[in-house]
């Protein structure tokens, strides 16, 4: 094993080499999460330019709008237990890469350019094999010019079916994906990544909208009955404050993953905070005929209407709501009262913190880098005063730890910055312990975890091996600096 400490004055001596993940030997190799049996579906995807009127009929389109098969938003179902053989081909101008957010993939199809592969060229392909093993509510992204690519739409969603779930019997599921658009009037694209934002709370879209549209959705379903919406926020930036206008409403998981139903009535302000790439499964009965549920986004100083739902005859009656349970979740427990204690500091970065000088300029895999625009090249954050992402950067820096394959570890994340990052960890579905500020919250599985200006959230997870990235999802503030690795072996 290698110390951080070896790993600076070794890059110092060499001079110019920056820290490659193989001085640590060769990458780990992940466990298989599903057997070798299970069913397989192949699938091709691409990444391609199209043009959209996102602005709404009647003005300017969008023109190099990112998509996968060229569907905004598309979106994938699959049964538990099946594995995915994903043959994607980069038609875009640009490198890029698939990464298969939430789901427990083995490390080589992680898509995280330069960690686990390398970034994918205009016209290149890559294999992903993205076994299937826990149901629930996925998405997927480029992890390379993520702040780019995802801004201008590169997302796609991913549902999982477990068949045990039918018995439970909703009469409607429904999408609601938060994502707005960074646009001036005639529908061209604005920047992304600004400095302003990156070094704040990032850069928001100018157009507000859901599901790709700016008119918000009117959704009919049965009165009296049973709705399961499905909420994303796949936006870049934007945090939103969840709720819904009825107190028949409460969320059945989160991240994709079963929870004890919690009403939303319970909930503090009755909101649930999330970030960008979080999900949410919530039940709501329907009012009777003719009667609405109007679901918002509470942040805003004006609530913002994300969807309506209108109740219709169906000749169903009325009864008292009890919330549906999902199967229990199936990832794998931390051992919580053995677990090995880490913690971490999401700060800002006091000054080019870049730990490794970059890699020689015709080294091939800094060549790659340097074209693909995978990384960044300004730096305002740090994890325990180390940034990745900064000075044009091909500096991987070292892992932030070395974790032991199969071990428990208990990780206590403390925000001291003046804004909310909601921290993802690769390669894993954590348990979401305790924080310091919403309290009364028993503890729900999740991949993805708010933490707000001054709050301590602790969670816990069993390490599967592997190189797995550990970023604040807001895309900006992850290009600046807001993210770190670990080594699983
Ligand atoms: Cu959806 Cu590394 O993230
Ligand atoms: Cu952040």
């Amino acid at each position: 094993m290698i110390s951080r400490r070896a790993v600076l004055l070794g890059g110092a001596a060499a001079g110019a080499a920056g820290f490659a993940p193989s001085a640590l030997g060769g990458m780990p190799v992940s466990r298989d999460t599903l057997p070798k049996t299970a069913p397989v579906r192949h699938l091709t995807l691409s990444a391609t330019e199209i043009e959209v009127p996102l602005l709404g009929p009647d003005k300017p389109k969008t023109q190099h709008f990112c998509a996968y098969n060229g569907t905004p938003f598309l979106t994938w179902r699959a049964p538990l237990g099946t594995r995915l053989m994903v043959d994607f081909e980069n038609r875009l101008p640009d490198y890029t890469t698939v990464h298969w957010h939430g789901i427990r993939v083995p490390n080589v199809s992680d898509g995280v350019a330069p960690l686990t592969q390398a970034p994918i060229p205009p016209g290149g392909r890559f294999a992903y094999n993205v076994p299937l093993p826990d149901p629930g509510f996925y998405f997927f992204h480029p992890h390379c010019d993520e702040t780019g690519q995802v801004g201008r739409g590169l997302v796609a969603l991913l549902l999982v079916d477990d068949p045990a779930e039918a018995r439970l019997g909703f009469d409607l599921e429904h999408i609601i994906a938060v994502k707005d658009w960074r646009l001036d009037e005639n529908g061209r694209w604005l920047t992304m990544f600004t400095d302003e934002g990156a070094s704040t709370a990032g850069s928001f879209g100018t157009v507000r909208a859901t599901n790709g549209s700016v008119t918000p959705p009117r959704v009919e379903a049965p009165a009296h009955g049973d709705v399961r919406l499905r909420v994303i926020v796949a936006d870049s930036t934007r945090t939103v404050d969840f709720g819904c206008e009825t107190s028949d409403a409460a969320i059945i998981a989160v991240d994709g993953q079963a929870v004890t139903p919690l009403p939303m009535s319970k909930l503090p302000d009755e909101v649930w905070r999330m970030g960008p790439a979080m999900r949410l499964d919530v039940h709501v009965r329907m009012p009777g005929p003719g009667e609405e549920v109007k679901v918002y986004d509470y942040r805003t100083a004006e609530p913002y209407l994300l969807t309506t739902l209108v109740g219709v005859d169906k000749g169903r009656k009325k009864t008292p709501f009890k919330p549906k349970a999902l199967p229990d979740a199936k990832v794998p427990l931390p051992d919580v009262a053995r677990a090995k204690k880490l913690d971490f500091l999401v700060q800002t970065a006091a000054g080019a913190t870049a730990i490794a000088p970059p890699l020689p300029p015709d080294d091939p895999l800094a060549k790659a880098l340097i074209d693909s625009f995978c990384v960044g090249d300004k730096t305002f954050w740090a994890i325990n005063r180390t940034s990745w992402g900064a000075g044009a950067d091909l500096r991987l820096p070292p892992p932030l730890e070395i974790l032991k394959d199969g071990q428990s570890y208990r990780l206590s994340i403390t925000n001291v910055t003046k804004h909310v990052h909601p921290m993802h960890l690769h390669g894993h579905v954590f348990r979401v312990l305790s924080s310091t500020k919403k309290t009364g919250i028993p503890p729900y599985l999740a991949d993805t975890v708010m933490t707000e200006p001054n709050e301590t959230v602790e969670i816990a997870f069993r390490a599967n091996s592997g190189d797995w990235v550990f970023h604040c999802h807001i895309l900006e503030h992850m290009d600046s600096g807001l993210m770190g690795w670990f080594r699983v072996a």
